[in-house]
């Protein structure tokens, strides 16, 4: 540890600790454009000089390492004239045009200007203008707002790996540009945008809705992929109006794909339904909640009366509450254990193959720490965007080792330090060998007896392995844990009874198909069974040929938990309310009294529900799994950076983006 003096306090920090951050750590404020934590030093703004005893001049503290005996002073006369000086430069050729700016009210300019700033300009010339330019669907750029901080600029080539911005021209015409012609081609993350310390860059999906201080925010679970980030949804007016995680709360920090950050926009598309609909006729047409529960309630004791055969499909978008809550209705008022869901990666195996051995689950934070990672099939930048991010920051940070061994060409081989091109991890067991610890992510290309061949491998490499398999959906991994398989019960119990796996509920000819909020005839296969309810947001291909359709609220619309493919449990709030929707606990809950089965199914509030699940699911942490899992049922739909599923296929701004990049 270092000591110096900062304001008169005498401070300790850790030898190679900048300056800035030994005096934020210490809560001394010291402002700054571009020095930002996590990124490369620029060195380009000169907000952040202190007076340095012995120094002849001001310095930069976010490029000043602390040294022992140092004397800092950030209050005083000279460094607060300095601060007021530069600001006076940046708002030379600045627009001044905060009362229309995306940025006004949470805009750091704005912020150190009222602060430090002085309230007259001394320059009477005219200037620089040029026009607003739209780089893309997602990124509008106003050069004359900028203030040429390159946060932009880093977090793309260092945070993304994606290098889309640039700078040209010099001095007062400097601006920042895209890397193709005039747009950008790039993950349409919208990271620079919200990195941005002003509005020169804003957001297709956000500009001109809502002032920052008339949004209600709420911080949830993105809904598209199973990495599980963070968002905070600015709500306005029952509409989400954006998705960002600057508070840096949860596993992502700061970090959020497209979908995450835009794709939010499912929630109010015009095809959400809003009423249940019942077929008559042959068409389906509108009904009441009350005609359309007791139809299905009905039509479910008539069938139990009856000894019908019942198939049941759970999602992995719901919570773990709702499918909890739902594989307890199948198998004890429904009397049925065909029940099953898409499964995207086979966890099954691994758990069975780590069994007594699962503090070898990697977290995302340990895909961030961990020394050598070896990534198997996946193509993470497009299908993991936050897993991806956190090896990236590993990479750039710690200097992680990465080994890629994928089909094709993926975005880590840029700094991989051994590539195989095709499946055979094998050929780099000396080099992993050599490695002191070890974190193996794999996806659905691994599954069965080949996760445990890789387990096996693993385990052969002589040093610490963790191991993520990767699945697709925000809760593909809670629905396995909550036991909507026929094979297991929740918490990985085996359920010791037959029952059918998906396709073959699908196929078969059950006398009642219940869907939850999946699309298992996507493909356009012909209904089976004799009656059939569909639970969710849009008519999809299932629900149209459903006899009844119950309108669900999404994952934004509701409370309750989802597990991520590295296993940790996140809570959803819910931020708006569609009209006429319901949650599918509520509509389950409401179903069960209907049939006279709430009891013995027991509360259905997502409060209570977790509390069953805390009780009655040991944490699979160390429990062996002693059944065959169902690999040949694991199939990953590889959605891409702007696909993700059903929901993708509802979010305008995804389709706006795809459109954009049509005949390039
Ligand atoms: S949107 Fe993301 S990928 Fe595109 S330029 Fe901005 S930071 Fe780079
Ligand atoms: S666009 Fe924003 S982040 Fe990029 S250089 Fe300009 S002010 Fe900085
Ligand atoms: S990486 Fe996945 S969880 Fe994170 S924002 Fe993107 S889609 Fe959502
Ligand atoms: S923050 Fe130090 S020069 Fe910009």
């Amino acid at each position: 540890m270092i000591g110096l003096t900062i304001d008169g306090r005498p401070i300790q920090a850790a030898a190679g600790t900048l300056v800035i951050d030994a005096a934020r750590a210490n809560g001394i404020e010291i402002p700054a454009f571009c020095y930002y934590k996590g990124l490369s030093l620029q060195a380009a703004c000169r907000m952040c000089l202190v007076e340095v005893a012995g120094m002849p001049k001001l310095m930069t503290s976010c490029t000043l390492p602390v040294s022992e005996g140092m004397v800092v002073r950030t209050d005083t006369q000279q460094v607060a004239q300095a601060r007021k000086y530069t600001l006076e430069f940046l708002l030379t050729n600045h627009p001044l045009d905060c009362p229309v700016c995306d940025k006004g009210g949470e805009c750091e300019l704005q912020d150190m200007v009222f602060r430090y700033g002085a309230g007259e300009s001394r320059y009477s010339e005219s200037k620089v203008h040029t026009p607003e330019k739209q780089f893309s669907p997602v990124v509008f750029y106003d050069a004359p707002r900028c203030i040429l901080c390159f946060r932009c600029v880093r977090i793309c080539d260092e945070g993304m790996g994606v290098k889309a911005l640039g700078v040209i021209n010099r001095g007062a015409t400097s601006e920042i540009a895209p890397n193709h012609g005039d747009h950008l081609e790039c993950d349409e993350c919208g990271a620079c945008i919200d990195i941005c310390p002003v509005g020169a860059l804003t957001s297709g999906a956000y500009r001109y809705q809502t002032r920052p201080w008339e949004m209600n925010h709420v911080g949830t679970v993105c809904a598209h992929c199973a990495d599980g980030c963070t968002t905070t949804l600015g709500a306005r007016n029952g509409r989400i109006v954006r998705g960002t995680n600057r508070d840096r709360s949860g596993i992502n920090g700061e970090f959020l794909c497209v979908k995450g950050r835009y794709a939010f926009d499912f929630h109010d598309h015009p095809e959400r339904l809003q009423s249940p609909l019942a077929r008559r006729n042959g068409k389906l047409e509108e009904v009441s909640w009350s005609e359309a529960l007791t139809a299905v309630a009905g039509k479910f004791k008539a069938t139990l009366a009856a000894g019908g055969a019942f198939g049941v499909v759970g999602s992995n978008h719901t919570s773990n509450e709702e499918n909890y809550y739902l594989q307890k209705f199948a198998r004890q008022a429904l009397k049925t254990n065909h029940i099953d869901h898409h499964r995207t990666g086979d966890v099954v195996a691994l758990l069975d193959a780590l069994s007594g051995k699962t503090g070898q689950l990697a977290t995302a934070a340990d895909l961030y720490e961990r020394k050598a990672i070896l990534i198997v099939g996946a193509d993470l930048a497009l299908e993991h965007p936050l897993l991806s991010f956190q090896i990236r920051a590993n990479y750039r940070h710690h200097r992680a080792r990465i080994y890629v061994v994928t089909p094709k060409p993926v975005r880590e081989d840029d700094y991989a330090a051994a590539v195989v091109r095709g499946a055979d991890y094998a050929s780099l067991a000396e080099k992993l060998k050599a490695e002191p610890e070890l974190a193996i992510l794999f996806d659905d290309s691994v599954r069965g007896d080949g996760v445990r061949t890789l387990v096996e491998f693993g385990e052969s490499l002589g040093i610490p392995v963790k191991y993520v398999c990767l699945v697709d959906y925000a809760n593909s991994r809670g629905a396995i844990d909550m036991g909507v398989a026929p094979e297991l019960l929740p918490g990985y119990r085996p359920s010791g009874q037959p029952g059918m796996r998906l396709d073959e509920i699908v196929a078969a000819e059950l006398d009642v198909l219940w869907v939850v909020g999946a699309n298992p005839l996507k493909s356009g296969a012909a209904r089976k069974a004799g009656f059939m309810v569909v639970q969710d947001l849009f008519l999809t291909e299932t629900a149209a040929l459903a006899d009844v359709v119950l309108p669900a609220a999404s994952a934004y619309e509701k409370n309750g938990t989802v597990t991520n493919s590295t296993g940790e449990v996140q809570s959803l709030k819910r931020a708006v309310e569609t009209m006429g929707a319901k949650t599918d606990l509520e509509i389950m809950g409401f179903l069960a009294r209907e049939m006279g089965v709430a009891a013995t199914l027991g509360p259905w509030s997502p409060a209570a529900v977790a509390k069953e699940i805390r009780e009655s699911v040991p944490a699979y942490a160390g429990a062996p799994i002693p059944v065959e899992g169902r690999p040949a049922a694991v199939r990953s739909d590889h959605n891409g950076l702007f696909a993700s599923g059903t929901l993708g296929r509802y979010s305008q701004v995804l389709k706006s983006v795809l459109e954009s990049r049509q005949g390039r």
